[in-house]
């Protein structure tokens, strides 16, 4: 256990940090999330807008989170008020930090639901699934049901609070390790089936085609929260990450390696989903549900699909626990280091908050109507803490992250801090480049637009 007078917890090895980032970064928000923003937000052309904003926004700001965090070897308040003493930079921290509270409350209650489906699929609940209409059913009732949801959120938050009470090394390296390439296996074989089904080529072409026309600032908002939220960007959490790090290691490098298999794991979920729910006719804008719906639909049609089913669902929680993991970390890691907490206490604290903040999220799927369709606002709870939290707060965070480290702590500093130990920046121009100009300018057009036409959600 790493309290305020040990010396502080370091990966255990380049591997291990790797898997560790990969881990966070590879989650619901590859295999729930992007699936439903890209059927929202009209398929193939958001793909290439989110591909796009990976490369020139979230490498780069990838590359400034962990060198911030690796040069302070602090967490993300404790990151910026080391760089930049007395001064206001700390806030941004502090909005990482209570984003990251905020994130995990609504995540855990998803991964809850793949928890829950774990045990349904064990159970043979989708063993005769015939229809999308009884796939719809069963997400529908199993959502509105508010013990399940409100009891699966706390078995959720427990373990995410088991794992990272364990410290870096022994705790959340261990477990991302394990078990990541096997969920990736999964993945391949429910894409085969799904893009094999009668009726799978308008999925494909939906996903693949790209109609230019959708292309709007609009999009590509949503495409830019999706690629930081995805990279698990703009809260701290690879400041944090970093700030475990050993100085031989090579940033870009290792962002490249992270930005790349996360890349990788969307587009696959991608294209397992829309080609099921092509064949099965439903609507590609279905919102928050979508994956849950159509993933059984594919293993209904598979031969040994209770097995490989609930496989899926155990892999896709332990893939969230890897990334509830991240988020727990941030708050946990400044309670420790700047407030010289225990590791033990701050965690308790600070999983029960998120338990408690995460209660009218677990609420918002049909158990409590007005929670479920906030008047005035007509999304859920849930589903407008994903965006403001998960989509603007993110943006914003890295939106300051890049002006910090372009205008602020300074390019030079960066990159020296890169150099040091004999490691070769690569294209540092470059990313000096889109740091300072790129970054900044493409996140101030986008949220000067969404102010300007009131396009919030
Ligand atoms: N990236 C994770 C996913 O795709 C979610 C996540 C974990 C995250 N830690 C984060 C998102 C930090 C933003 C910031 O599922």
């Amino acid at each position: 256990m790493t309290s305020a007078s040990q010396e502080r917890d370091k990966w255990g090895s380049k591997v291990g940090f790797i898997l560790a980032a990969a881990g966070s970064a590879i989650g619901l928000g590859n295999i729930w999330r992007f699936p439903y923003v890209t059927g929202q937000n009209g398929g193939a052309a958001f793909v290439l807008l989110y591909i796009i904003f990976v490369v020139v926004i979230g490498l780069p700001v990838m590359v400034a989170e962990l060198t911030i965090g690796r040069t302070t070897e602090r967490d993300t308040v404790g990151a910026f008020a080391k760089l930049a003493p007395k001064s206001l930079w700390t806030l941004v921290g502090m909005l990482g930090v209570a984003t990251g509270v905020g994130i995990l409350s609504y995540y855990a209650v998803i991964a809850g639901w793949t928890v829950g489906y774990f045990f349904k699929t064990l159970g043979g609940s989708f063993s005769h699934l015939m229809t999308a209409e009884t796939s719809v059913n069963i997400f529908t009732h199993f959502v509105s049901n508010p013990a399940a949801a409100i009891g699966l959120l706390f078995v959720f938050i427990l373990l995410t609070a088991l794992v990272v009470m364990g410290g870096v090394s022994s705790g959340i390296e261990r477990w991302a390790k394990i078990l990541m390439p096997v969920l990736f296996v999964l993945l391949i074989l429910l894409t085969l089936r799904s893009v094999t089904l009668p009726g799978a080529g308008k999925g494909l072409a939906f996903y693949l085609k790209p109609d230019f026309s959708k292309i709007t600032i609009g999009a590509a908002g949503k495409a830019l929260g999706q690629a930081l939220f995805s990279l698990s960007l703009g809260m701290g959490a690879m400041i944090t990450y970093g700030s475990y790090l050993s100085k031989k290691e090579n940033l870009v490098i290792a962002g490249c390696y992270v930005a790349f298999f996360d890349t990788l794991i969307a587009i696959i979920a991608g294209l397992m989903t829309f080609p099921a729910l092509f064949a099965m006719g439903l609507d590609p804008a279905g919102g928050p549900g979508l994956v849950f719906v159509v993933i059984p639909t594919i293993f209904a049609k598979m031969p040994g699909g209770d097995f490989f089913g609930a496989g899926f669902f155990l892999l896709l929680s332990v893939a969230a626990l890897t990334s509830t993991i991240s988020l727990l970390e941030v708050p946990v890691a400044y309670l420790v280091d700047e407030w010289k907490w225990t590791r033990k206490k701050a965690v308790l604290i600070m999983s029960a908050l998120s338990f408690t903040l995460g209660i009218p999220s677990a609420l918002s799927n049909g158990a409590s109507s007005w929670l479920s369709k906030i008047p005035g606002i007509g999304t859920g709870f849930l589903d407008l803490a994903n965006i403001v939290l998960g989509n603007y707060s993110l943006t914003l965070g890295a939106l300051l992250i890049s002006v910090f480290i372009g205008y602020k702590w300074g390019i030079k500093a960066a990159i020296a801090q890169n150099e040091k130990g004999g490691n070769t920046f690569y294209f540092k121009n470059v990313w000096a480049f889109l740091i300072r100009f790129v970054c900044p300018i493409a996140i101030m057009l986008i949220f000067v637009y969404i102010i300007w036409t009131k396009n919030y959600f």
